[in-house]
């Protein structure tokens, strides 16, 4: 019988920025999955605790962590634009560390976001890119309610290789059409 292991999901906090950036530079070398590879975030501890703190002030941008004996094994986001044309679209990214794979932290991290854009968030749109190699991500997302919008063909450049993106979106509550704010 496997090994039980108890896991805290909650919203980041400036403190945890050290964490987030060590977590995604050393899942960015695990998987040619992520977007990100062995040049790392590309920001400071301080420009990533400037940003955390900016969270509260959001309506459309959240950042989850998920914790195992303190430590950041998963990160799961939402991040909406400023622009007013484009702030009802939310862009979700998630993470988790390789050693977790496969024991459902992606399902409840990906559940927790869709549940904070439908109660707590003005957003009326959440989209993703995902490399269509990456069926694991694909089968969560498409298991969750989203639906692939486009394929593009070329969407990155992996080992010298051009790859397949998929676009897939998720369509957040009604549009209220009197509404012109
Ligand atoms: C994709 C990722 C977030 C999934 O997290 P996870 O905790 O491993 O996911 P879960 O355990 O909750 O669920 C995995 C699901 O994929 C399924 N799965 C596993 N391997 C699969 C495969 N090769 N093809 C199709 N489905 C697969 C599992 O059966 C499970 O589905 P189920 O709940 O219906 O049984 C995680 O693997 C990850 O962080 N990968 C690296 C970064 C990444 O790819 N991020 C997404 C970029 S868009």
């Amino acid at each position: 019988m496997g090994e039980k292991v108890d896991v805290v999901i909650r919203e980041a906090v400036p403190k945890d920025a050290e964490g987030i950036l060590a977590h995604l530079s050393s899942t960015a070398l695990e998987t040619g999955y992520m977007t990100m590879g062995e040049e790392g975030p590309g920001i400071t501890v301080e420009e990533e605790q400037e940003q955390l703190a900016k969270l509260y002030e959001s309506d459309n941008n959240v950042l989850l962590v998920a914790l195992i004996d303190g430590k950041i094994v998963g990160t799961a986001s939402i991040h909406g634009s400023s622009s007013p044309k484009l702030k009802h679209i939310g862009e979700v990214g998630i993470v988790i560390a390789k050693e977790y794979w496969g024991f459902g932290l992606g399902t409840t991290m990906m559940e927790e976001l869709i549940y904070w854009a439908n109660e707590q968030s003005k957003l009326k749109r959440l989209e993703l890119t995902v490399q269509a190699r990456n069926k694991k991500a694909r089968h969560l997302y498409e298991k969750l309610g989203f639906q692939l919008e486009a394929i593009m063909p070329r969407g990155v450049r992996d080992n010298g290789e051009y790859l397949d993106v998929c676009l897939m979106s998720m369509m957040i509550g009604e549009i209220d059409e009197t509404s012109r704010t």
